[in-house]
């Protein structure tokens, strides 16, 4: 996507990972968007203001008030944080620090980034950077989801050597990444900020239309979401599981649940924070699984089951720690878990069933000969469209998926973020096609 014509806010925070975004300026630049720089106080102490106005060509502010007849420089902008606002298509925060996180969260202003960010009506995307405790600390786990839940948009960090020498969860994401999810929300801008909207107006929004920056079609509509793993107990602190992070199902919930949709999200353990405005039921088991969707069910005009069920779960179930030193080894014989997915859709696709015929997706994961065995499941599970990855998919933010719809419609979706992918699944259901 060539970004000529967008002009993007790129506040800079404290820590120093903030030598990262002077490149990431040069790579926006390069691709053709307007880039203003917005600096903390401490931020500078990382990096020189001169370094991004030289990459940018404008001006980098850090000050609430400017005297612009000093500067005679883009004499029009006297209040960074009101007029940076009004031009900007993309605000985003990288590195964001704990400190800016917290403010963000608080409603805090008392500097230019903190002011700007409660100004500022576009899509907003924090790339946080800081040690690996600070940000697995609860607090600013917990202004994470807030943030989350006012459709802050996050990059997630990166994993590997930290700055201070620790190893962890904390390192400024990949630019590439950050660039390609900026990317999406420019071509693609969700609903505004700040429009936590827990009921979305229902203003008759055509199929999949863009309205005021949000895509519409589903309101009203009940859409039910499976996610993660499930857990198949052996005994009381063991058990048999897979790799499923959630991320694709909570990113399917939320897309459902901006465009208007009531979501019920059923979900096996992730460590996720739940997406607001959903219900979320949380299981255990594809037992627990199973139960709960029967339960449910009924109620659904969309499925969508990209929840990794365990097939198989141990035939006998320990209900004492299964001691070692009573046991050279144990031998854990397991049994077939029934087939959520058949069971629904034979008692939907029925036609003497008295329940709604709901639009129902699945997820096929495999190793090999992916399209032909997704092909075959999308038939044998009579599924409206079938979304097949390989086991690459696990636990990233991001996929590769191809899409293969009831009249053998095939379509390959490059490597992209799982939000993204979860946009065009919900475009297909809108559209059924
Ligand atoms: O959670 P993430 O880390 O983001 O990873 C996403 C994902 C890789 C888990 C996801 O993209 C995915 O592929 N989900 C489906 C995984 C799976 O179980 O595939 P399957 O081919 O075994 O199952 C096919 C379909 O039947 C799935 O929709 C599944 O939810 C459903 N199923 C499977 C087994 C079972 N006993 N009951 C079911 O309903």
């Amino acid at each position: 996507m060539n970004l000529k014509g967008k002009t993007i806010i790129l506040a800079v925070s404290g820590g120093i990972a903030a030598y990262k975004s002077a490149e990431l300026t040069r790579l926006f630049k390069k691709e053709g968007a307007d880039v203003w720089v917005v600096m903390t106080k401490s931020a500078k102490e990382f990096v020189s203001p001169l370094t991004f106005e030289t990459l940018s060509g404008n001006r980098v502010y850090s000050e609430m008030f400017v005297d612009s007849s000093i500067f005679n420089l883009q004499s029009s902008i006297s209040m960074p944080h009101i007029d940076l606002a009004k031009m900007c298509d993309l605000f985003i925060v990288a590195p964001a620090t704990a400190n800016i996180i917290g403010k963000f969260a608080n409603g805090i202003a008392d500097d230019l980034l903190s002011t700007f960010y409660l100004s500022v009506t576009s899509p907003v995307l924090i790339a946080p950077a800081m040690n690996n405790n600070m940000y697995a600390n609860p607090v600013v786990q917990e202004n994470i989801k807030k943030l989350k839940g006012f459709n802050i948009n996050f990059v997630e960090p990166g994993f590997g050597e930290l700055a201070c020498g620790d190893k962890g969860e904390g390192r400024l994401a990949e630019l590439d990444i950050i660039m390609s999810r900026a990317k999406e929300l420019l071509s693609n801008p969700p609903m505004p900020p700040f429009a936590t909207s827990p009921s979305p107006p229902l203003d008759g929004g055509e199929k999949g239309e863009v309205k005021g920056g949000r895509k519409m079609g589903l309101e009203g509509k009940t859409v039910l979401v499976t996610a993660g793993p499930t857990h198949e107990a052996i005994d009381p602190v063991r058990f048999i599981s897979n790799l499923s992070s959630g991320k694709m199902g909570y990113a399917v919930a939320s897309a459902a649940r901006r465009r208007g949709a009531n979501v019920i999200l059923i979900s096996g353990p992730t460590s996720l924070p739940v997406p607001s405005g959903v219900r979320f039921i949380s299981i255990k088991s594809a037992s627990d699984m199973r139960r709960e969707i029967l339960k449910e069910v009924k109620k659904a005009d969309v499925i969508i089951m990209t929840a990794a069920v365990s097939d198989f779960t141990p035939e006998n179930y320990s209900d004492k720690k299964i001691k070692k030193e009573a046991n050279e080894g144990i031998t854990v014989k397991l049994k077939k878990n029934p087939d959520i997915l058949s069971e629904i859709t034979s008692k939907l696709r029925n036609p003497q069933s008295a329940i709604r015929n709901p639009i129902i997706v699945g997820f096929a994961l495999e190793t090999d000969d992916i399209i032909k065995n997704a092909k075959e499941k999308l038939k044998e599970k009579e599924l409206d469209f079938i979304v097949a990855n390989s086991v690459n998919g696990f636990g990233g933010d991001q996929n590769k998926v191809t899409i293969i719809g009831r009249k053998g419609n095939l379509d390959d979706i490059p490597l992209m973020s799982k939000d993204a992918i979860a946009e065009i699944i919900l475009d297909k259901v809108v559209s059924k096609d």
